[in-house]
């Protein structure tokens, strides 16, 4: 099957069955995860996998009692910084420096340029920024899950600072973004299973532009150069 087809097979179950995902497929979907590409390459969100039942009950409860939590058969909770630090930031691009065999003084043009523009955004930019980079990897979860033909319940509907305190989260630096439980869809019990999926069309979604149609406005002369990635 085509990733068009997957993606067509594919809804956001509200119904799931219990049934355990093989540890195969499961470890595919993470390492799916793992792949996405992220702002800058900094990763700055994580996954934490919940699969005990007793704790997914809990999180069902700070999730306005969506069944497919306690149904399910693994939970991704996707967690993201909650702001942009020099020392977070120095961690990965060293590490990154370090897999590559190349200085870490590589990457300081780079990391000194960014720190100075989050450092203009604010903080509750900077959290914004970082979840939204989770967004990316747990769309490749819903996709690599789809190819698997493991259902996946996308979820933003929970409550995340209740969710961060019962995960232990708060002072770890991390904040909760948005969850997918994995499992198997309980086709005699599924409203949403037969109805039609539905999208915008095609050309309302998809728009082509020129020049002709932008506005006509003076370049902006940029301070800032993201260009050149590597020091020479
Ligand atoms: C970020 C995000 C949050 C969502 N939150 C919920 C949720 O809390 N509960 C739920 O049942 N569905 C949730 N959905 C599922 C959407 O309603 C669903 O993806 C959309 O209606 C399209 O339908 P489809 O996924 O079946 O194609 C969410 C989807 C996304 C992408």
């Amino acid at each position: 099957m085509s990733l068009l087809e997957n993606l067509h097979w594919r809804y956001a179950t509200k119904k799931m069955n219990g049934t355990a995902v093989p540890k195969e497929k499961l470890d595919y979907i993470l390492e799916a995860a793992r792949m996405a590409p992220s702002s800058s390459g900094l990763q700055q969100y994580k996954v934490i996998v919940i699969s005990d039942q007793a704790l997914l009950e809990k999180i069902k409860d700070v999730a306005y009692n969506q069944s497919q939590i306690a149904d399910c058969s693994h939970l991704l909770v996707f967690a993201a910084w909650d702001e942009y630090t020099e020392e977070r930031i120095s961690n990965v691009f060293n590490y990154i420096m370090d897999e590559r065999n190349l200085p870490h003084s590589t990457m300081d043009g780079y990391k000194n340029t960014i720190l100075d523009l989050y450092a203009t955004k604010g903080k509750e930019w900077q959290a914004h920024h970082a979840a939204k980079q989770s967004y990316i990897s747990f769309a490749m979860a819903i996709a690599a899950a789809a190819e698997q033909k493991v259902d996946a319940t996308p979820i933003e509907g929970f409550l995340p600072e209740k969710l961060d305190e019962l995960l232990k989260l708060k002072g770890t630096g991390y904040k909760s973004t948005v969850i997918l439980p994995l499992g198997y869809r309980e086709e005699d019990n599924d409203w949403l299973l037969n109805m039609k999926k539905v999208r915008m069309p095609t050309e309302s979604f998809i728009t082509e532009m020129t020049l002709a149609d932008a506005a006509d406005t003076a370049e902006l002369p940029m301070d800032i150069n993201l260009d050149v990635f590597i020091q020479k």
